[in-house]
């Protein structure tokens, strides 16, 4: 047998962390991590490990060869580890140790001792995780239930979405249990998931498959200091202590045990319990303890406690008139009489409370916050009852020992509801959409509906970087429309088609088909929904549902210009969020957080100024330094009216454009943001609240006589802000950062959030697109110097033409050539178009 480095005993099962015991727990757990892997074997020393396997072994000699053979080719494409983390009596080691040596990836071992096993699975995994090097961590069992080649896959996912934690499910999709040893397995593992599931509703809400042995995580988002798992259940811990952990599932198929015997048994079943309980009361006296912040919110809190009380008055008043009806005439015993009371009087408070007091705290459905309720209430009877009968052996009235003991109890009650059962969910709380990706089942192949033609009706050809069909009109693409491209040529296809299941669904989700490249969205109200497919291939295929095809700001926003977007940066360019005009033959940009005053400057540049327009939303760029235009129609915001004249517009469009311009400012965006933290079918909300105002969108030269440039050289960019007024150089690094995170804001709106980390195009995933991105960005700045230009009222549109006019003397006003003749685009666009 091989040596092993020995862990000094951990004792017991350490208990809950903080609390007095906390300190000697850390300290125990240190000690534990002090047990230093064993490297088997490392084949390629110098690689950087971005992904560490954890595998929990007790006895799985038979089962170790099979595994690492399987395993190797599995995570050749990922730089991987592999960390045993084992229990064993028998002679795992010996044949794990010989066969590591054949293995294509480094393989670790830390062998606890029988007197360092604490935690059994559960702490296993954790020291693993302690050790592991990799920024990503899978968790899998050694018996192959968890097919190795699932395994890997599901690890390349979650490396290269934008989550935290990606499970493994066996009950969603395409995935499935058939591997679990019997009926009985199945039935209890089906149960506990359902047990979890209502014990903690909010933390498992968007997870089918919370006792997955079968996981990854991000080792950033994990603090494993808070995890102190007993059992076999390490993920439902990480999920309850990680609320705002971001999760995706995987469906995969789990396979029958390869050889050996499960260790699960009836004692683990009571451990699982034991876990369950610990969990759930740890928690319960974590959310009684979160007081509110704000003096606001505590005066609120107290004005729900005085409400409550009143409303518990109300219900002493049912109980004790029931009780007495109970007891007196109808002659039961005090006790049944208490506890039949009990259930009426909280019928009564039930349906007071949460029509009056929580109406604006109601979450999930009214069925579960009853039954919370009612279990919450009868688990007070229990304390209830043994002081009512002393208090009656003490010599009190029935009646009044009856109130004392529901008086008494006041506190507690009010502080479960009003933190626990109508607790606000706010930050922390899981994304409400259902992410889920099917690694092998194709989606079920959409034949071209024979109701609908195929003919792309619209056709663009932006900047003769991307072409674009469509058969809904993008308002937003009208500048390059371009009908001589062919149906066939397009890079990305817009068609209506019916999208998703005919019924209703309870929670927006986001499906992928990892090897069809196929992505599916769909909201809550079936096919009548805002749902959406996309098949990323050659050209990307879009299908949106009839409810998006009438909103076709909210397709071209939310779905188009993402995709638009990486498709340019795999060819060069990058869409960045910022305005671009051209004064007097220099190019200048501005680039400002949303809904500062970008466009009114923009406006006012142009009028009093004269010059070219190029965007004032987005800007093509690249990494030469040049822009070219992309003049999307502007929208008006309530503060860009001022620098629109009404004169410009007839009576009606000017009294229309007062209230749109309100409702699709910056409160609007907000307003729809929150909200998509909530479970409501958001983009469904988006695309009728356009359809019914349409947002204030006229095209420039609508607004303020002017040219269009097609493309500059940028010289000078301007971050604009609101406040003291000051002007200063910004280092190319912060600029970098800046310009990156303003673009980010203006993709902030759901779906892109689930969308855009399954995006692929020409190979590149996500995380590479955006770092090819970054480099675009990088060229491009390092042609332009950037300067912040903060103003308190509004002066920006005068500020920067004087700052150009004292550097640079009078410009000779250079002919505004501008759009030629179509077709104009002919491969890229010549540097400076615009000045030539
Ligand atoms: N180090 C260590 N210590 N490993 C252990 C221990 C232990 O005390 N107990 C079990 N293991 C290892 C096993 O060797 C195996 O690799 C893995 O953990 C899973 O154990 P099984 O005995 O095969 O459990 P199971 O198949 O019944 O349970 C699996 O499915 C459950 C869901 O149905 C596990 O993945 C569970 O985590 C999961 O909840
Ligand atoms: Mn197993």
């Amino acid at each position: 047998m091989t040596e092993v480095a020995q862990a000094p005993s951990t004792g017991k099962d350490d208990e809950e962390a903080g609390g007095p015991g906390g300190d000697l727990r850390r300290r125990q757990k240190r000690r534990t991590a002090d047990l230093a892997p064993q490297d088997l074997h490392s084949p390629a020393a110098d690689q950087q490990v971005r992904l560490s396997v954890v595998v929990p072994t007790r006895n799985e000699a038979e089962n170790v060869p099979a595994l690492l053979s399987r395993l190797g080719p599995a995570l050749a494409p990922l730089p991987a580890e592999i960390i045993v983390v084992d229990d064993s009596d028998d002679d795992t080691v010996d044949v794990l140790t010989r066969h590591a040596a054949e293995a294509s990836v480094a393989v670790r071992l830390l062998h606890r001792p029988p007197h360092a096993r604490s935690g059994g699975l559960g702490g296993a995994v954790l020291l693993g995780a302690r050790h592991a090097r990799g920024e990503w961590v899978l968790v899998m069992d050694a018996d192959l239930q968890h097919p190795p080649e699932s395994a890997g896959r599901l690890a390349a996912v979650a490396m290269r979405h934008d989550v935290d934690l990606v499970i493994g499910t066996r009950y969603a999709g395409e995935g499935s249990h058939e591997g679990l040893d019997g009926m009985a397995r199945e039935v209890t593992s089906s149960w506990a998931t359902r047990l979890a599931k209502s014990l903690f509703p909010r933390r498992l809400t968007t997870v089918s498959d919370p006792m997955s042995g079968l996981f990854a995580f991000r080792r950033a988002a994990v603090d494993l200091d808070r995890v102190n798992p007993i059992g076999f259940k390490v993920l439902l811990e990480l999920l309850v202590r990680h609320p705002g952990a971001r999760v995706a599932e995987v469906a995969y198929e789990m396979a029958p045990r390869h050889a050996g015997r499960s260790k699960a048994s009836l004692r683990e079943g009571l451990t699982f319990l034991r876990h369950l309980w610990r969990l759930r009361s740890q928690r319960l006296i974590g959310q009684m303890r979160e007081r509110p912040a704000a003096a606001r919110d505590r005066l609120r809190e107290l004005t729900r406690m005085i409400a409550f009380g009143l409303v518990g008055l109300s219900g002493m008043v049912v109980n004790t008139a029931a009780l007495w009806f109970f007891y007196e005439p109808a002659k039961l015993h005090h006790l049944l009489g208490a506890t039949l009371a009990t259930q009426l009087s909280t019928a009564w408070n039930f349906a007071l409370i949460d029509a009056l007091i929580y109406r604006r705290h109601r979450q999930g459905s009214r069925t579960g916050r009853a039954a919370r309720f009612f279990l919450l209430n009868n688990a007070l009877l229990l304390l209830r009852l043994p002081a009512l009968q002393a208090l009656v052996w003490a010599g009190f009235g029935i009646l009044a020992a009856n109130a004392l003991t529901l008086v008494a109890l006041f506190l507690v009650r009010f502080l479960i509801n009003d933190r626990v059962i109508y607790a606000p969910g706010g930050i922390g709380r899981r994304d409400p959409v259902r992410m889920l990706v099917n690694l092998n089942a194709p989606e079920a192949v959409a034949t071209p509906s024979r109701k609908r033609y195929q003919y792309l009706k619209y056709r663009y050809d932006v900047a003769g970087v991307v072409t674009i069909g469509s058969q809904i009109m993008l308002p937003e693409l009208e500048f390059f429309r371009a009908q001589w491209v062919a149906d066939s040529d397009v890079d990305i296809a817009v068609r209506v088609s019916d999208v998703g299941g005919r019924v209703p669904r309870r929670r927006a989700a986001m499906t992928e088909y990892a090897n069809e490249s196929v992505l599916r969205y769909e909201e809550h109200l079936g096919r009548l929904g805002a749902n959406f497919r996309i098949r990323l291939g050659s050209p990307i295929d879009i299908q949106v549902g009839p409810l998006l095809a009438r909103s076709p700001h909210v397709v071209y926003t939310n779905i188009v210009e993402a995709l638009l977007r990486f498709v340019l940066v795999s060819r060069g360019h990058m869409l960045l969020h910022s305005a671009c005009v051209s004064l007097n033959g220099v190019g200048v940009m501005l680039s400002a957080l949303t809904d500062t005053g970008k466009t009114a400057t923009v406006l006012r540049l142009l009028r009093d100024h004269g010059g070219l327009f190029l965007s004032d939303d987005m800007t093509l760029v690249n990494a030469d330094g040049v822009a070219t235009c992309f003049p999307k129609p502007l929208t008006i915001s309530a503060h860009t009216l001022r620098a629109v004249q009404a004169r410009d517009l007839t009576p009606a469009e000017w009294r229309r454009l007062q209230f749109q311009s309100r409702l699709h400012s910056k409160g609007g965006r907000s307003l729809a943001l929150t909200l998509s933290r909530f479970n409501v079918p958001i983009m469904g909300i988006n695309a009728l609240t356009q359809r019914l105002v349409p947002p204030p969108k006229y095209s420039v030269d609508r607004l303020v006589p002017c040219r269009i440039g097609t493309s500059t050289k940028v010289e000078e960019l301007f971050i604009i802000e609101r406040g003291t007024p000051r002007i200063g150089d910004l280092g190319k690094d912060e600029t970098l950062e800046r310009m990156i995170q303003n673009t980010d804001d203006a993709y902030g709106f759901p779906p892109f959030r689930y969308l855009a980390p399954a995006i692929t195009i020409d190979g590149q995933g996500y995380a590479q697109l955006r770092e090819r991105e970054r480099e675009i960005l990088t060229g491009f700045l390092s042609h332009v110097r950037s300067r912040v230009v903060a103003s308190d009222r509004f002066g920006w549109a005068d500020e920067i033409p004087r700052l150009l006019h004292a550097e640079r003397g009078d410009l000779p006003t250079e002919p505004q050539v501008v759009l030629p003749s179509w077709p104009q685009w002919s491969g890229a666009p010549a540097p400076s178009g615009a000045r030539a």
